[in-house]
């Protein structure tokens, strides 16, 4: 008898399993995903639209746990005319940020472009010379890691400072100050912010071999000189007519091996226009792939998206014919490439 009622239990009991509840761990939005892997999703922020377009805030402040300035940090933004400085828009990101929870990265303090032209008119015509300009570059670097200190969790300190090639970028900061300008400009920001992240941050850095060869000996260069250096952030800006970058786990797995932090900082899958269903396909792959390795590297504490919504996004002004790079569409709907990043399984 007693067999038989069992039978009967686990008869009654089989819906039960043919309808499983769903799994408490998959994540349902991209909180959920941070939460996960244990590290930061974030997204760039257009700050007008910040302002501007309630519906822009609220899906940036629901989904993100982490978010950098588009813009609003940078040179020509903070100090536009001399001794001017501007920072309600930077401010403003930053006091969202802290109502939302969520972590800021600063970028960037160092770069060759969006610098104010009082700077680069002033270099160019001889009037700053290259004492004035280190004592300019210290000034802006100090006055504006002070402003946020405590506030921002990680900055791009340099960005951008190697060529294609493998040499170091051909710059105001190179010609006028040397190669030194590296070492100088992060311990500044560390003086100014004894805990704040300092990252060194690149596009192309995924898969460009003189690249990472270059930027792995600045990174062991500075280490042996103890200037205070502890990330180093992938830009990660694909696209899909291009292969994926492969070797890039590889890559972050270098940089982890010389104690660094990781962070993908501003990633974007573009395409060529027309968007089909195959090639959004084929981005959400992409996305897909680059939590994936993200993940894969315990160093990896971030995955940041350079915008989450095509309605903003740089590239269809800087790539002519390309665009569609975010994870949402205009409407802010979700594309594959949103559910492909909840979809990224737990590392083991
Ligand atoms: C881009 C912004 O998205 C644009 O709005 C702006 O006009 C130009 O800069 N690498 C970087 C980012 O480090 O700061 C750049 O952002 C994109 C490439």
């Amino acid at each position: 008898m007693k067999p038989l009622l069992i039978a009967l239990a686990l008869t009654l009991a089989a819906p039960m399993f043919a309808h499983p509840h769903p799994d408490p761990h998959q994540p349902r939005d991209l909180r959920d995903v941070a939460k996960l892997h244990r590290i930061a999703i974030g997204s760039a922020v257009d700050i007008a639209s910040l302002h501007a377009e309630q519906d822009y805030r609220k899906v940036l402040n629901r989904e993100f746990t982490h978010v950098t300035a588009e813009n609003a940090m940078k040179w020509e933004s903070v100090e536009p005319e001399r001794g001017v400085y501007t920072w309600a828009d930077a401010d403003a990101l930053v006091e969202n940020a802290r109502r939302n929870h969520q972590q800021v990265r600063g970028h960037t303090l160092l770069w060759h472009n969006q610098l104010p032209a009082w700077l680069t008119s002033g270099v160019a015509d001889g009037s700053i010379d290259a004492a004035e300009l280190r004592e300019i570059l210290r000034e802006h670097i100090t006055t504006q890691v002070k402003r946020y200190k405590g506030k921002i969790r990680a900055w791009d300190v340099v960005n951008e400072v190697v060529e294609e090639d493998g040499s170091l970028r051909q710059s105001i900061w190179l010609t006028h100050l040397g190669p030194g300008y590296i070492a100088d400009a992060f311990r500044w920001a560390h003086r100014a912010d004894p805990h704040a992240k300092l990252y060194i941050n690149d596009y192309n850095l995924e898969w460009n071999q003189p690249k990472i060869e270059t930027t792995l000996s600045i990174v062991k260069d500075l280490k042996a000189q103890r200037v205070p250096i502890h990330g180093v952030g992938f830009q990660g800006h694909l696209g899909i007519q291009y292969d994926y970058p492969g070797d890039w786990a590889n890559v972050m797995r270098r940089f982890a091996d010389l104690g660094l932090e990781i962070a993908v900082t501003e990633l974007d899958v573009r395409m060529v226009l027309p968007v089909t269903p195959d090639k959004l396909a084929t981005q959400a792959d992409y996305y897909r792939r680059a939590l994936a390795d993200c993940v894969s590297v315990k160093a990896c504490k971030e995955l940041t998206v350079w915008g989450y919504t095509d309605r903003h996004s740089w590239v269809p002004g800087w790539f002519e014919g390309e665009g569609a790079a975010c994870i949402l569409d205009e409407n802010l709907a979700r594309k594959p490439a949103y559910d492909a990043l909840l979809a990224v399984p737990r590392r083991r």
